[in-house]
């Protein structure tokens, strides 16, 4: 468990102005926590860097709220690693992270050959760049591009950086449709299908009933809660991920629900079951 140092309580929150941008730090810290288990599904050696003392009683409280959001970012993380090195063997040489918040892939799994651009917003991302800086982390690792993927032209911003738009791109996109409106991330997706020829885009994604508070047990409330009491407050989810693709005009890869790939020892209570389907990763194509 991530535990609270009673030092430096009283530190700032690098990012305490940060609504979703601030989620980036939890997530940081659940995959800290993962990598000290003894049966470990991902090792973020990097992860608790981003981790101050003053973020700590958050992350206590956000964990007791449910224990088994932990789980699911554990899992998410495995998933999109498995990913991202899935590409890597078809031949994938660009990739791109939106939203990238504190994700590690380009320092942990990236190679020769192989360029990594990570939007986000500017707070996190220069937090993050000063992080790894301090702790001895090649700064070049990944180019980052500060804007908004959703209000600014990102394709604007990613090229004058370098991004190769005839290129073949894998997208990952973790951690993020939750809080953005349905429309938006539709539009989103056919930008995407106009700029780039040749892509892959993986993401997680909540059910519309959870979203609703409508699953029929309180302890998914309660996390709805937990977010939006945060400042980041999930508003899409999807029932019918085929259709989005549809809408999209993309191809639906994969579409898994976590509770179908996870380990029955992974769950804690049985309640977690019941949490743990209403919550997606899929992968959408331009090009199969
Ligand atoms: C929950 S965190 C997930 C971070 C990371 N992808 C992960 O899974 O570890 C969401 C991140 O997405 C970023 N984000 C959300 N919407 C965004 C947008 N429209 N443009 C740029 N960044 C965005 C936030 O700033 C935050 O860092």
């Amino acid at each position: 468990m991530v535990s609270i140092s009673n030092t430096h309580l009283t530190e700032t929150d690098p990012l305490s102005e940060g609504g979703v941008g601030r989620t980036s730090l939890l997530i940081a810290a659940w995959r800290a926590d993962e990598a000290e288990r003894i049966d470990p599904l991902v090792i973020d050696s990097i992860a608790n860097i981003f981790v101050p003392p003053a973020t700590r009683r958050w992350v206590e409280e956000m964990t007791r709220t449910s224990e088994s959001t932990r789980q699911l970012i554990s899992y998410r993380t495995r998933f999109f690693d498995d990913a991202l090195v899935a590409e890597f063997k078809r031949g994938v040489k660009q990739v791109v992270v939106l939203g990238a918040g504190l994700d590690t892939r380009s320092l942990r799994l990236g190679g020769a050959g192989v360029t990594f651009y990570e939007v986000d917003c500017e707070a996190v991302l220069s937090y993050k760049q000063r992080q790894l800086a301090d702790h001895g982390y090649a700064a070049e690792a990944s180019v980052y591009v500060p804007g908004d993927y959703i209000r600014d032209d990102v394709w604007a911003l990613l090229k004058a950086r370098g991004f190769d738009a005839g290129a073949e791109t894998f997208f990952i996109w973790e951690g993020n449709t939750m809080y953005i409106p349905a429309e938006a991330i539709i539009a989103f997706l056919g930008r995407l299908k106009a700029e780039v020829p040749r892509f892959r885009i993986a993401f997680d994604y909540l059910s519309e009933e959870l979203i609703a508070r409508d699953t029929g047990f309180s302890s998914a409330g309660k996390l709805v809660a937990g977010f939006e009491s945060a400042g980041a407050p999930w508003v899409t989810g999807f029932t019918d991920i085929a259709r989005l693709a549809e809408r999209a005009g993309l191809a639906l890869v994969e579409d898994k629900r976590i509770v179908d790939v996870m380990p029955p020892s992974r769950f804690r209570v049985a309640l977690d079951r019941e949490l743990f389907r209403h919550y997606s990763v899929c992968t959408l194509s331009n090009h199969e």
